[in-house]
């Protein structure tokens, strides 16, 4: 049975938050997402330093005519917000690579009912767009800061970008954007080693930092379980050098188990997708930048809501057709089970 007026699944959840990628474009080439070269997509083998570095792996981004068009996206949000969606987050790709992302952003912001207005994004052409999008009414900001070191920053996201992010999550916060969040996908033996330092960062200027497990949604399918750092494992470490506080939370969708240094202000949380699923008080439905809807970050079905904006369908056949979309949202992800099957899409065609 579908409940009136609620996006709720066949499993009982209600879905309440929708995740919006708004381009398949990415200016960074991450290890765990895109990588940029056969070197960078061989990282797991330790053969890095002995690969030539080849002319990057040339990549398919989609068409415009297949790209939502601002209209069609404010149209699918509105529907969704309509149908009890209250969190709305722009990703990408890289979102801010998207033209006149702020226009966007002022339409969704007009929107009534939705309580949060957010973005994902890496950060590097944030310092130029900050204040027009603070302006439109974006209310927070997530970035990815994966090092602290400029090699090796480099070596993950491919490009030499460490002090434009810093610069950009430094500017968030003058801005009164709150909270700022910032994420670390941890690989063994690529980024663990600075684990602490990043926990020090995010102490030192007060942020959220949250440390994610790497999920196999990689273009390169590099990855492994040998490569996921257990949240635990961090925790661990992370309680050995900071005195650390469970914070309570009031959100059971919550991605992140958060603790707070007990000596000083910011907090951490560990995102453990793979070691400790949270797939149970999923509340989550995506959008892609070609306009289909996926249950799940693991979803191998997409469903077409492009053609139905682009038909006649009534804002009412619609709202049907997504409150059946969403009933069939699958219960949880199998990484690691032997019949897990990875997405085709890369985590920059989804949005984290
Ligand atoms: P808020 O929690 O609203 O602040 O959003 P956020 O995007 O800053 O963080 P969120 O916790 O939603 O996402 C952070 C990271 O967690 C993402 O980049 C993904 O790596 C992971 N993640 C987010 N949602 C899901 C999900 O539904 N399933 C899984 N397996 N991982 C997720
Ligand atoms: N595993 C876990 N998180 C990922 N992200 C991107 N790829 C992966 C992956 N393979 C996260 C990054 C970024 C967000 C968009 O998605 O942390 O912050
Ligand atoms: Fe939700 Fe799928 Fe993520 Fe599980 S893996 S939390 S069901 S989106």
């Amino acid at each position: 049975m579908i409940r009136a007026n609620l996006l709720i699944d066949s499993h009982g959840r209600i879905l309440r938050d929708l995740r919006v990628s708004i381009t398949d474009r990415c200016n960074f080439r991450c290890l765990y997402c895109l990588p940029e070269t056969e070197a960078a997509q061989n990282f797991y083998r330790g053969r890095w330093a002995n690969l030539p570095n080849p002319a990057p792996i040339s990549r398919q981004w989609q068409p415009k005519s297949k790209i939502l068009t601002f209209e069609e996206i404010e149209r699918a949000v509105r529907l969704a917000v309509g149908l009890g969606v209250q969190k709305i987050r722009l990703t990408g790709g890289e979102p801010l690579l998207r033209h006149d992302v702020e226009q966007l952003v002022a339409r969704l912001a007009r929107i009534p009912g939705i309580t949060d207005l957010a973005m994902t994004s890496n950060g590097f052409l944030f310092p130029q767009k900050a204040r027009d999008l603070r302006e439109a009414g974006l209310q927070r900001i997530s970035f990815s800061l994966d090092s602290l070191d400029r090699e090796n920053f480099k070596k993950i996201t491919g490009r030499d970008g460490l002090d434009e992010v810093l610069a950009g999550i430094s500017l968030a916060r003058e801005l009164g954007f709150h909270p700022v969040k910032v994420n670390a996908v941890i690989i063994r033996g690529i980024n663990d080693h600075e684990i602490e330092a990043l926990a020090g960062f995010a102490r030192e200027r007060s942020l959220s930092f949250r440390f994610i497990e790497f999920m196999p949604l990689d273009s390169a399918h590099a990855w492994q379980k040998g490569l996921v750092v257990p949240g635990r494992e961090i925790l661990q470490r992370l309680q050995a050098c900071h005195p650390l506080l469970p914070a309570t939370s009031d959100n059971p969708s919550e991605t992140a188990r958060r603790w707070k240094f007990s000596d000083g202000r910011g907090e951490i949380g560990i995102i453990a997708p793979v070691s400790e699923p949270f797939c149970g008080h999923c509340n989550r439905l995506r959008l892609t930048a070609d306009g289909k809807i996926r249950t799940c970050l693991f979803s191998i079905v997409e469903h077409d809501l492009r053609s139905l904006l682009r038909s006649d369908a009534s804002d009412s056949a619609i709202g049907d057709w997504l409150q059946s979309v969403v009933w069939q949202k699958e219960d949880r992800h199998h990484i690691g089970e032997p019949e897990f099957v990875q997405p085709e899409r890369t985590m920059s065609c989804i949005g984290g």
